[in-house]
């Protein structure tokens, strides 16, 4: 999830030139009661201020939908966004049967991907890793120190990917990552005598990767809106050795691993009930801890049925292409089709912070065209795709002022538009809409892993990450009303916990606990 900028020009508050008939309206408002307009800040939970400029304007003479108009709209997105108990429980089994044929055989829609991760982590692994994780929006390199007992350091930096590096050519994207972590390991380590030892790497790619060992990932396809050439079905670990020996990185990439994994291993370093890493952030993926013998793919690997192994679901891709499962609107549909992958990642594209603010601008949209909002005003902005992120999801549902005074400086500030309070409160109600099926179809998934390997009775913790998750008002909470509905009371045993760096420091205890097999001779396989 991204944040808002909320210093635009003149705090937000001078009309563009573009929108003079609100300019002319800025004179009619001026006869309201002082206390129904103004201009000021309000805080956002990125901890900038939101400028707003508020003109309440429930009887002025441009037309705007009435209370009971916006109630009747409401009723109307109520009925395809809601899920109910019974609904939900349908899509569990859909789920977990599904699960359960991407451990039989390769090339399942979820493909249940071995990771080579063997069992839990000790807690007292040591010593001084690099991390860098390439996820959906940022690239972050971090310098992780592992104390032993669970504990652990870790200075990071943090670069915002663009829109146009998610396109180019593969080679360069990796490149860009090698030149990072150099210029990390330029400052943060310049001090180190490292007597020309290079520094063990764990990468964080969070994207599906086939993997035979775990220094390997062969990309299935990219997901989250990523399209650079070239990747998909290539080792991007090679690649991304081929990029650090380019650029004279002293690093040695010692494991490839997925964020959920990163997740749960950190998780349960620190935390022992852990049995399921979550990610809800711009993608939405799982991973779990699974016992050899119950992955009938690798058998032909001879590892011991009774050993562990990690899986990353990639739950995202759950009722991709067929589409029976899962309640996709027509606004899904759309997103679907538009997208750089139509049918893929059916399941992530309900849910993830990528689609979620894009849902919302697709329904407002259809008001627009249907005369519902803000006829005679200019709309042009809003029309835009994806200029609709999903923070300000976040932040209409957490408007604590009574006029909804976020939601004004967000219509105003970002797209030049006004609103009634009746207008204000059907978008925050929509917005709660959206969050909320996105919350309960993440309790699907999660139940269906709880379900699969039989934690209810016992109850487990599901470290979560993700910008959804720790960032949108009320996710966790709805989450757990959604395990409650699938579950009964029993529900309340399954415990989501935000699990904060997992792809960070999880990638660094993975490499320690590869360095270590490695040392005791059990690399590649087990
Ligand atoms: C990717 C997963 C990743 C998830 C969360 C999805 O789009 O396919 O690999 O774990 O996003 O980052």
């Amino acid at each position: 999830m991204t944040t808002i900028d909320g210093s635009g020009p003149g705090s937000g508050v001078s009309t563009p030139p573009f929108l003079s008939s609100i300019s002319r309206r800025t004179s009619i408002s001026l006869s309201l009661p002082a206390s129904r307009r103004g201009s000021g800040t309000v805080p956002t939970m990125t901890g900038k201020d939101l400028p707003f400029h508020h003109r309440t304007h429930e009887d002025e003479e441009l037309p705007h939908a009435t209370k009971k108009t916006m109630a009747d709209h409401l009723r109307k997105y109520e009925s395809l966004f809601t899920l109910t108990p019974q609904r939900m429980r349908m899509i569990v089994d859909a789920f977990e049967e599904t699960l359960d044929k991407g451990l039989q055989k390769e090339g399942e829609v979820v493909p249940m991907i071995p990771t080579f991760v063997f069992g839990w982590p000790r807690g007292s692994e040591t010593g001084s890793y690099l991390a860098l994780d390439l996820g959906g929006t940022n690239l972050r390199v971090c310098l992780v120190t592992l104390a032993g007992g669970g504990k652990f350091e870790i200075t990071q930096t943090k670069y915002r990917l663009s829109e146009e590096q998610k396109q180019e050519e593969g080679e360069l994207l990796f490149d860009f990552c090698a030149k990072c972590l150099k210029t990390f390991v330029d400052s943060y380590l310049a001090d180190f005598d490292l007597q020309g030892a290079a520094i063990p790497l764990g990468f964080t790619f969070s994207y599906p990767c086939e993997q035979e060992r775990i220094d390997h990932g062969r990309l299935i396809r990219w997901t989250k809106g990523f399209g650079n050439p070239n990747v998909e079905g290539y080792d991007v670990a090679a690649m991304f050795r081929a990029s650090l020996a380019k650029h004279n990185v002293p690093v040695e990439l010692v494991s490839l691993i997925n964020d959920t994994t990163g997740t749960l291993i950190a998780s349960q370093y620190v935390n022992p009930r852990t049995r399921i890493g979550v990610i809800f952030g711009t993608g939405c993926n799982a991973a779990y801890m699974e016992r050899i013998g119950n992955i009938p793919k690798i058998k032909h690997l001879g590892l011991p049925d009774d050993g562990e192994m990690a899986i990353n679901c990639e739950w995202g891709a759950f009722d991709s292409f067929t589409h029976e499962h899962l309640p996709r609107t027509k606004y899904d549909i759309d997103i679907d089709q538009t997208s750089n992958k139509p049918d893929e990642q059916a399941f992530e594209k309900l849910i993830s912070g990528r689609y979620l603010g894009e849902i919302f601008r697709l329904v407002i949209c259809e008001m627009i065209d249907d005369g519902s909002i803000f006829l005679g005003q200019n709309t042009y902005k809003i029309e835009k795709p994806y200029v609709l992120e999903t923070a300000f999801l976040s932040l209409m549902e957490a408007d604590p002022t009574e006029e909804l005074l976020t939601v004004v400086g967000i219509f105003t500030h970002f797209y030049g538009l006004e609103t009634t309070l009746a207008e204000r409160q059907f978008f925050r109600a929509l917005a709660k809409l959206i969050g909320t099926r996105a919350a309960r179809l993440s309790a699907c998934g999660i139940a269906a892993i709880v379900s699969k390997m039989g934690y209810l009775e016992q109850g487990c913790d599901v470290a979560a990450d993700g910008s959804l998750y720790s960032k949108y008002p009320g996710f966790p909470d709805r989450v757990h009303q959604g395990l409650f509905d699938i579950f009964g009371p029993k529900g309340n045993n399954i415990r989501t916990v935000h699990a904060e760096d997992g792809s960070g420091v999880g990638s660094a205890i993975i490499a320690a606990m590869t360095n270590e097999r490695r040392a005791a001779g059990l690399f590649p396989h087990c």
